[in-house]
């Protein structure tokens, strides 16, 4: 028996643009899925698509049991979590041997399947190593947080579906690509932006309203996501926006230290959910078995 747990994540800057070869930037966060393997005869098929390719991926037969952290189809990177921690877990188990990066490969892998071949490598990668993270085609940059960067999210309670959205922005770019790639081409702008002022706050939140604001225009809002995004503003967050596939999951806000409570009364004031967290910097990681 193996278990091993992968951390959830925000996508800070460039969902969406960065499914088309444009720049994101992702952090992995506290809150984990726990995964534990054991080897069995017979395959116990499981109702998650993710945790069905991995076993198919790595062509072993086995029972599984996760516990989570995460709310699921919520844009926190709840799937890449479990497969990372899946894939982690039955490398361990079946001896395997395989790398961290292999491991973020194959749930890349994973994930494109199980998302209609559209996904980027970002939620696996993040999952797969912690930290704060510049992705963009194949190329993969740790960056260097910012000291105590702590943010609110939001969970609209609204779930969705990251094939579905992203079906959505491909739609839009097929009919009107002269609408559609020029908001992609101003996210990638933002992005960029906001990769060299992650030290200043202020600028982050007025590049976080920007962002926001050009994902709805891509039809990925939600009405629920706007009410929280105006609410954490209002409670005097520096900037608030969607984060991940949006259409519901959740919105995060960035604010000093003497707001984040209020940010967060806010959003709970909205018949939503409010997480306080950081930066996780582990990524996955073996635990105990119980
Ligand atoms: C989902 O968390 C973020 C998207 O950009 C999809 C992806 O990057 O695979 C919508």
């Amino acid at each position: 028996m193996a278990t091993w747990s992968a951390p959830g994540k925000v996508f800070l800057f460039g969902e969406h643009a960065v499914v088309y070869g444009k720049p994101g930037i992702a952090m992995a966060i506290k809150p984990r899925v726990m995964v534990t393997v054991r080897e069995t005869r017979y395959h116990q098929k499981p109702n998650s698509p993710y945790i069905a390719e991995c076993f198919r991926l790595m062509d072993v037969k086995g029972s599984v049991y996760v516990r989570s952290q995460l709310p699921s189809s919520s844009g926190l990177g709840s799937s890449a979590a479990v497969t990372v921690a899946t894939l982690s877990a039955i490398n361990d188990e079946f001896g395997l041997e395989k790398t961290r990066a292999e491991i973020a490969n194959l749930a890349h892998q994973v994930e494109m399947s199980a998302q209609n071949g559209r996904a980027s490598a970002t939620d696996t990668y993040v999952s797969t190593f912690g930290g704060m993270v510049l992705v963009r085609d194949n190329e993969k940059r740790r960056l260097l947080p910012p000291q105590n960067f702590s943010i609110v999210i939001g969970n609209t309670l609204v779930s969705h579906s990251t094939s579905e959205t992203i079906g959505k922005v491909a739609e839009l770019r097929k009919q009107s690509p002269d609408i559609a790639n020029p908001i992609l081409d101003s996210i990638a702008a933002i992005t960029m932006r906001a990769m060299y002022n992650l030290d200043n706050q202020k600028e982050l939140g007025n590049l976080m309203n920007m962002n926001h604001a050009l994902l709805d225009a891509l039809g990925v809002g939600h009405p629920v996501l706007s009410k929280l995004v105006l609410a954490a503003r209002s409670a005097g967050a520096h900037g608030a926006k969607t984060t991940g596939a949006g259409s519901g999951g959740c919105m995060y806000a960035i604010c000093s230290k003497s707001s984040r409570n209020r940010v967060a009364g806010a959003i709970e004031g909205c018949d939503a959910r409010a997480i306080i967290t950081t930066i996780d910097i582990e990524g996955a990681r073996k635990e105990k078995d119980e």
